[in-house]
């Protein structure tokens, strides 16, 4: 099957489309035709080198972590699904390999896809929602009527968690450039600061709730627009000592590592009065089917700025290198 696999970390030439084996799928695994796969910041992050810390596999690996397609073939284990159907999923934390033709995954890492959707948009879904749902709902415990601040409104990430954060009964505010500000505005987001001009600090009032998807000063100006005793949600920033506790198997290396590099900016919070947590997403099929309800009913929309054949993978993660995609960018496999 033809897979874009990394070699070595580095630079875009460092990962190649290539053929190599289908994958055999494992006792708990459902084998999916990939029909579209879905691209995030973790892709060329991952090629980087950049989490080298936390993630080690061997290489060469497929790339890629969400897709949605065909089940052709299932484990022995697998009970809650059957050759023939259309799945989505984010692959498990571990284990990439949605670039590709074929790719197996966990069957507690999937769910059925939306019936109201097609692949491309669907594989545009998992990490991205998952992860506005993970922050959102399950650790900031969004409540109706509370304000809640979203940096960086415009992308993958962004654009569902401002309709999560409406449905949620909360009042949006977000930074976009002038180039997201109609598209945050149509998904529901009640008030819009142009990072590029605007301030932060400048915003009228106190927060309830902060969703971080932008890091460095963009996260220090949010500790002061918070209530105290608030908790601000980074998915960009430092991981301090609860994401190796509760995202990444409770290691104690990796805790006392975190908690050293994230000692700056847990100062700066705890001056704010503000509970600082970094959030790892994880895959989750249970989560995903929520999420699928919510498209099924209209609460929820993917948002696509630009889709490219499975040929062009390099150029799409390029666009997404650039850091200015509008929404979420999609590989088509046929
Ligand atoms: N920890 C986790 O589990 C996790 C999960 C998912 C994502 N992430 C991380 O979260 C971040 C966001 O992910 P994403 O998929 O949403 O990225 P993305 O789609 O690449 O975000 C691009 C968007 O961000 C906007 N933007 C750029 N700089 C900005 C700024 N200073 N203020 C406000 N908006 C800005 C751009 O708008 P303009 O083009 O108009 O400037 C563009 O629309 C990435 O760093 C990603 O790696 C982490």
């Amino acid at each position: 099957m033809r897979a874009y696999v990394l070699k070595h970390y580095g630079g875009p030439d460092s990962a190649e489309l290539m053929d190599v084996p289908a994958p055999q799928p494992g006792p708990r695994d459902v084998l999916v035709a990939v029909r579209a796969a879905g691209l995030n910041p973790v892709d060329f992050k991952f090629r980087n080198g950049m989490l080298r810390a936390i993630k080690r596999p061997k290489l060469p690996l497929v790339l890629g972590n969400e897709l949605a397609g065909e089940v052709t073939a299932v484990g022995r284990e697998v009970t809650r699904f059957r050759v023939g159907e259309r799945v989505f999923a984010r692959t498990g934390k571990d284990r990439s390999g949605a670039f590709a033709e074929q790719a197996c995954v966990d069957e507690d890492d999937a769910a059925a896809m939306p019936g109201n959707m097609d692949f491309t948009t669907a594989a545009a879904v998992p990490l991205a929602a998952l992860t506005a749902l993970q922050a959102l709902r399950d650790e900031l415990d969004v409540k109706p009527g509370q304000r809640v601040f979203i940096s960086g409104g415009a992308g993958g990430v962004g654009t569902f968690a401002i309709q999560i954060a409406k449905w949620l009964g909360a009042h949006v505010t977000t930074t976009a450039s002038k180039r997201g500000e109609a598209l945050v505005r149509s998904l529901g987001a009640d008030e819009v600061i142009d990072y590029t001009t605007g301030d932060i600090s400048s915003v009228d009032g106190k927060f309830d709730a902060g969703f971080d998807l932008i890091g460095g000063r963009t996260l220090e100006q949010m500790f002061e627009i918070m209530r105290p005793g608030t908790k601000v949600v980074s998915i960009a920033a430092l991981p301090e000592p609860q994401t190796a506790a509760k995202d990444l198997g409770g290691s104690l290396m990796l805790s006392v590592a975190f908690w050293i590099i994230s000692y700056g900016i847990r100062s700066r919070a705890r001056r704010a009065g503000v509970n600082y947590r970094f959030l790892f997403m994880h895959p989750s099929g249970r989560e995903l089917a929520e999420l699928a309800a919510l498209i099924e009913q209209g609460k929820l929309k993917a948002i696509l700025d630009k889709t490219f054949p499975f040929a062009n993978i390099a150029q799409a993660l390029a666009y997404v290198e650039s850091g200015h995609a509008k929404g979420k960018i999609v590989v088509t496999m046929r």
